[in-house]
């Protein structure tokens, strides 16, 4: 199963690479910042095509064209580009990201940075591996060494649940913040130890499943800001290597 996601996953990247830098057309979703490129669509289009090819009984979640039930055990759920700003704007980080559930459970995880041609991948139980090397977190225990990166809405002129103050506290009490512009890749490096921490306030179900999975798989915590089992369907997202995780719970939780 891991195979066939990895494959689809790179068959949405050659989409996307051969449209990087072209003059592709652009739409608004709700607003100016919120966009939607012909390379999303098609992106996406080519992985719900392999996917009816490959497993046609099997249900489907997808940015781009919603949700595709079918009366099956196993979900796919997909984000055909994460990063679809940078992407318009010729930044090059963004990806792929695909995770299989079955009953509710993800039991696969890719995220392919396309750029820099990474295939992250983890199966429930088999550990997270970039381009094959196994990944671990960070082990570093202190918040105030620590490198994070985070991720605002499309509506953060709105200030959605504190997303501002929360930003305000992390910068005052790490050593940096980042913010990359894709919540898969932000989630995948958490998994290779290079981020020791990762939370965002608003986020889709197809932004962070994968990831999720790749940073357990790596040894990670992933949780609500409740410290509650990550829903996906929650928003909330805290992702670290664990060590800095009540630390960050409880900033998180002081807004
Ligand atoms: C976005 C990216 C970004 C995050 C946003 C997401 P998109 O996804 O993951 O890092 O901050 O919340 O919506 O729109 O590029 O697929
Ligand atoms: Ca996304
Ligand atoms: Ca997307």
């Amino acid at each position: 199963m891991l195979d066939k996601v990895i494959e689809a996953a790179q068959i949405a990247g050659e989409i996307i690479k051969e449209g990087y830098r072209k003059n592709i057309s652009v739409e608004y979703k709700t607003n100016l910042a919120n966009l939607v490129t012909e390379i999303d669509k098609k992106s996406e289009e080519a992985i719900i095509n392999f996917i009816s090819k490959e497993f046609p009984g099997h249900s489907v979640l997808a940015e781009e064209s919603g949700i595709k039930e079918r009366d099956s055990e196993y979900k796919w759920i997909i984000d055909p580009l994460d990063g679809t700003t940078n992407f318009a704007h010729g930044l090059p980080i963004f990806s792929v990201s695909i995770a299989v559930q079955k009953n509710d459970e993800i039991i696969c995880g890719v995220v392919y940075d396309v750029m820099r041609d990474a295939v992250y991948s983890a199966e429930k139980g088999g550990g997270a591996y970039c381009n094959g090397r196994k990944l671990e977190v960070s082990r570093n225990d202190d918040l105030r060494k620590s490198l994070l990166v985070t991720g605002f809405p499309y509506n953060i002129d709105e200030n959605p649940d504190h997303a501002i103050e929360r930003f305000v506290i992390f910068l005052k009490n790490s050593r940096a913040v980042r913010r990359l512009g894709s919540a898969a890749i932000d989630l995948c490096y958490v998994a290779e130890g290079i981020f020791d921490g990762f939370w965002e306030v608003y986020l889709n179900p197809w932004d962070m499943a994968a990831g999720k999975l790749i940073v357990e798989e790596a040894g990670g915590v992933v949780t609500n800001f409740k410290n509650e089992p990550l829903d996906i369907a929650g928003k909330q997202i805290l992702a670290t290597n664990g060590k800095i995780h009540d630390i960050m719970l409880e900033l998180l939780n002081s807004v």
